[in-house]
């Protein structure tokens, strides 16, 4: 038997990458839940946008719905969570309406967002949202405020054209996974033409988002390729496939498994840059390594860019789970 020698393949692995202090209470919540109350947890929304996520909470007995009208009338005793993104003020209101148990997964920084966007109203002033239209944390944080009240900029197109009732009372908020280079741009363009805009009092876009854009920029330069690991639908983790684009990837793709890697496209590569998005678990990441390892002889590189120290406590009521041993 002839022993092939694998061509060498240096990995940049970014650190940090994947699982942010959001996605990882927002599924802790969903498996104290499960073992505090038993099955079925009903959760509103895919908790976070990951398959293997949510497949792997659906074996524990979670069961995903999309409206709360769709939980039968004899399990209305049963957990109902809502996902990290947030949601509209409509759905607790339906929820206390129906006589329902809700337990709110939304992240801390995603409320934030919220609180700034209601501090803006009651300041009088007219709430610019830059976000992605559709996008169910768009949705929610539209949604803490009365129709009429929010207008969403999603380019920078949007940014040149929107016409104002008073340009003189404006505040705007951003979503929490946006693209920091693009986000500025827009911020330029509505800055240029509204000069009394209010900014919130904290930066919108979250810590986990900046510091995996970060890692990525530092790492894109010169690859051959570059492996985003995230769901089509997880606005981080497209953030980060572009954003290698932009810093100097030949090629970037977003992979939700090791199986998706296009082997045939990819050619003669002797670097990889290799990341996930904040809802991308990390055991994934282990995947495609091994993945690369089968075909390469592989160094990974570390690339530490900064340090997360962010930890986001459950709601009391789930407390006390955490401290019995499954
Ligand atoms: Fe929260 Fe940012 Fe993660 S808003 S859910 S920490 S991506």
């Amino acid at each position: 038997a002839t022993t092939e020698t694998k061509p060498p393949l240096t990995i940049r692995l970014c650190q940090p990458r994947g699982f942010c202090a959001g996605v990882d209470r927002a599924i802790q919540i969903v498996v104290l839940a499960l073992k505090k109350y038993g099955a079925p947890v009903y959760v509103r929304h895919e908790i976070v946008h990951n398959r293997y996520v949510v497949e792997g909470l659906q074996n524990l007995g979670a069961v995903f719905i999309e409206e709360l009208s769709e939980i039968p009338d004899d399990h209305h005793h049963c957990p109902v969570v809502f996902s990290a993104h947030g949601v509209p003020k409509s759905v607790p209101a339906d929820a206390v309406e129906r006589n329902l148990f809700y337990l709110d997964a939304t992240c801390p920084l995603v409320s934030k967002v919220h609180k700034q966007a209601i501090r803006h109203h009651r300041h009088g002033r007219h709430v610019l949202l830059i976000g992605h239209a559709g996008h169910p944390e768009v949705i929610g944080t539209m949604g803490q405020l009365p129709e009429g009240a929010v207008t969403l900029i999603d380019t920078e197109d949007d940014a040149r054209t929107f016409v104002p009732a008073d340009p003189e009372a404006l505040g705007f908020v951003t979503q929490t996974t946006l693209s920091v280079e693009d986000t500025a741009h827009i911020l330029e363009a509505l800055q240029e033409r509204f000069p009394a805009m209010q900014a919130p009092a904290a930066e919108s876009i979250c810590y986990a988002t900046t510091n995996r854009q970060e890692a990525v920029k530092e790492t894109a330069p010169g690859a051959d390729l570059y492996l985003v690991v995230g769901a089509p639908n997880s606005s981080n983790s497209r953030r980060l496939v572009e954003v290698a684009e932009r810093a100097g990837a030949r090629m970037s793709l977003l992979v939700q498994r090791a199986s998706e890697i296009p082997w045939n496209e990819i050619g003669d590569i002797a670097t990889l840059g290799l990341s996930a998005g904040a809802s991308a678990p990390e055991i994934i990441v282990d995947e495609i390594i091994d993945a690369f390892r089968a075909r390469f002889d592989v160094t990974v590189d570390l690339a530490v860019t900064a340090t997360e120290t962010e930890d986001f406590p459950v709601m009391r009521v789930l407390r006390d789970v955490e401290l019995t041993p499954a």
